[in-house]
């Protein structure tokens, strides 16, 4: 049965604690985006208040995680100024059994994969509704596309056997235009049989930026799950 709106919410609060527990003092640490990483960016911030962390630095993913950040005093830094992170804690559309994931439900997965792919450790945090025996089983895959291309994206995409469709704004008329004013284009498509293959093949069509499949970068997933009526956090 699939979980209640209630239960995913407890499912992401506990993934969230359990990564943001695993932060450690003098750190540089990747602030993803989304739902589950907005709950971790607040547990970070519990523990600094309350004298249990310090001298964190942390990398924004995304407008909303620098936002966040701001809110709950973890000092920012820019890849000008580090060339590692230490950990990076991120959340995830869909996780396969390899830890492959298609990330960029919140339209960040450009800067999402440059921050991700600098962490000696990511952490991926999920409730288990996130899990898929596939890629793109239930979720299309994202790409951020210049605006100019979005034609010829478009035709490309439909070659290669996708359904795509541009994303549009809630509560905005028009597209979703991401952090770096840029469109996405949403693909379906029917089976994704190798994620690194396609991953490639979608970033090498000119107007593509970055696409949402990630491909051997996570080395943690926490999952949340409801077990007994309570939650807890499993592991793989
Ligand atoms: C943003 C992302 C998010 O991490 C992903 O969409 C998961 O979000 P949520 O925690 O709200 O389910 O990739 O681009």
């Amino acid at each position: 049965m699939a979980p209640n709106p209630d239960q995913v919410k407890v499912m992401k609060q506990a993934v969230a604690k359990a990564a943001a527990d695993r932060v450690t003092s003098g750190t540089v640490v990747g602030l993803g985006t989304g739902s589950t990483t907005v709950l971790a960016i607040e547990y970070l911030g519990q523990r600094l208040q309350g004298g249990g962390l310090r001298d964190i630095r942390g990398v924004p993913t995304s407008f909303q995680a620098s936002v966040l950040a701001k809110r709950y005093g973890i000092p920012l830094v820019t890849l000008d100024d580090v060339e590692r992170l230490d950990l990076a804690i991120d959340g995830a559309d869909e996780v396969d059994p390899a830890k492959n994931l298609i990330k960029g439900g919140g339209a960040a997965h450009t800067r999402e994969k440059v921050v991700d792919s600098l962490a000696d450790q990511l952490i991926i945090v999920v409730d288990s509704s996130k899990l898929v025996q596939h890629l793109g089983s239930s979720f299309p895959v994202p790409l951020e596309i210049l605006p100019m291309a979005l034609a010829p994206v478009t035709r490309a995409v439909e070659r290669l056997g996708g359904t795509p469709e541009l994303r549009m704004g809630v509560k905005k008329d028009g597209p979703v235009i991401t952090d770096q004013g840029n469109f996405v284009l949403d693909v379906k498509f029917p089976q994704i049989d190798d994620p690194a293959g396609l991953e490639q093949t979608l970033n090498n069509i000119p107007g593509v930026l970055e696409n949402g499949i990630f491909v051997a970068l996570a080395d943690v997933v926490l999952v949340g799950e409801i077990q007994g009526g309570e939650p807890v956090v499993r592991q793989f």
